[in-house]
């Protein structure tokens, strides 16, 4: 095959955050697990500077030039990630040939699966491989790459949590993250008779400009109140010296790390029922502490109560997508329901 035909393809998964929510931006612990499902990048070299871009799910396209140093100015959406990318590689010094690049998947788009995280991650690993460069950047500079296009290019202030789970996930593991560390510790989930499903609210709300960013601006705000560097370093005493909300974001915080190591503590001993008592409590603290349910969500809660769930709460960043569920071995999902098991990390296909 001609050089300027050489075609590579990537593949990066969505993920799960089985509990650990909200605490990635402040230092702390979260337990998530890479899926199945994903997006795939196939990218074709095509000689000059040009990146042509097709988004084949959306039937959209984009170009611009890989040599140009404000290509942000026009890129809104999916093609911010693109050009996020391109401009990210550019300028961690890695030589970007032309090239027509082509997106597709099976993946849900802000259904708070990480599909924004899978995109740069799926991108970056076909971009890398083209320019021959594949090992130019391990998986936590990876990471930290994407996390930097969400946060500067598409104007997202998510966190490290999407990106290093699609980019560290293995099968039948979940993945013990420290935020303040960056360690990444695989845990056996062997779920056994017992499934892990998602189902929708139906409600999907943009992380920019949501109560995200507005939580995460809380958080920073009751930092400054208790003059430490993150809640990671508060203590749940703290939260009573503050005025509302700050006192409940960071009751969430601190309790929410802790059922983190629980719910790894739970695993180990595979308490399954425990691990359901542990989702509930999490999800009393999202909805109570946090604020981050609505009433769809709250719906879909009982939905999955009245299925007879073991637990089950509310997933990824809030404000809608989906509920996440435990289900006994005697219990059949219900309808409209996805199961859910930890799947191998973004990789070449
Ligand atoms: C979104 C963000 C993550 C994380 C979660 C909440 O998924 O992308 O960084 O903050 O919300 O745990």
């Amino acid at each position: 095959m001609p050089a300027a035909e050489r075609a590579v393809t990537a593949f990066a998964p969505g993920r799960v955050n089985l509990i650990g929510e909200h605490t990635d931006y402040n230092d702390g612990l979260c337990l998530p697990f890479a899926i199945e499902r994903g997006v795939t990048v196939t990218a074709t070299a095509a000689g000059g500077t040009a990146i042509e871009v097709r988004a084949r799910d959306l039937g959209e396209s984009d170009r611009f030039d890989a040599a140009d140093d404000a290509p942000r100015d026009q890129g809104a959406g999916w093609r911010a990630f693109v050009r996020g990318v391109v401009g990210e590689l550019c300028r961690a010094g890695v030589e970007l040939p032309g090239a027509r690049l082509e997106i597709s998947g099976d993946l849900a788009r802000g259904a708070g699966l990480g599909s924004s995280a899978a995109l740069s991650a799926a991108l970056c690993l076909a971009l890398l491989e083209l320019a021959g460069s594949p090992d130019a950047l391990d998986r936590l500079a990876l990471a930290r790459l994407c996390a930097r296009v969400e946060n500067e290019w598409v104007g997202v202030p998510s966190g490290l949590l999407d990106p290093l789970a699609v980019l560290s996930g293995e099968p039948g593991q979940a993945l013990a993250l420290d935020m303040r560390t960056l360690d990444v510790e695989p845990v056996a989930l062997e779920l056994g008779e017992w499934r892990l499903a998602l189902m929708d609210s139906g409600e999907r709300r943009e992380l920019a400009g949501s109560g995200y960013a507005q939580r995460r601006g809380e958080c920073a705000r009751a930092c400054r109140a208790l003059d430490v560097e993150c809640l990671r370093e508060a203590q749940f005493g703290d939260a009573e010296t503050l005025p509302a909300p700050l006192g409940a974001r960071v009751r969430h915080v601190v309790s929410e790390n802790g059922r983190v190591e629980q719910t790894v503590r739970s695993l180990a001993a595979g308490d399954f029922g425990r691990v359901g008592s542990l989702l509930d409590a999490s999800h009393a603290s999202l909805r109570d502490d946090f604020e981050v349910s609505t009433p769809a969500v709250e719906a879909t809660i009982e939905r999955s109560r009245a299925a007879g769930a073991a637990g089950a709460r509310s997933h990824g960043g809030g404000f809608g997508g989906q509920v996440l569920a435990l289900f006994g071995p005697d219990t059949p999902l219900p309808d409209g329901s996805t199961a859910v098991s930890p799947a191998a990390a973004a990789r070449l296909l």
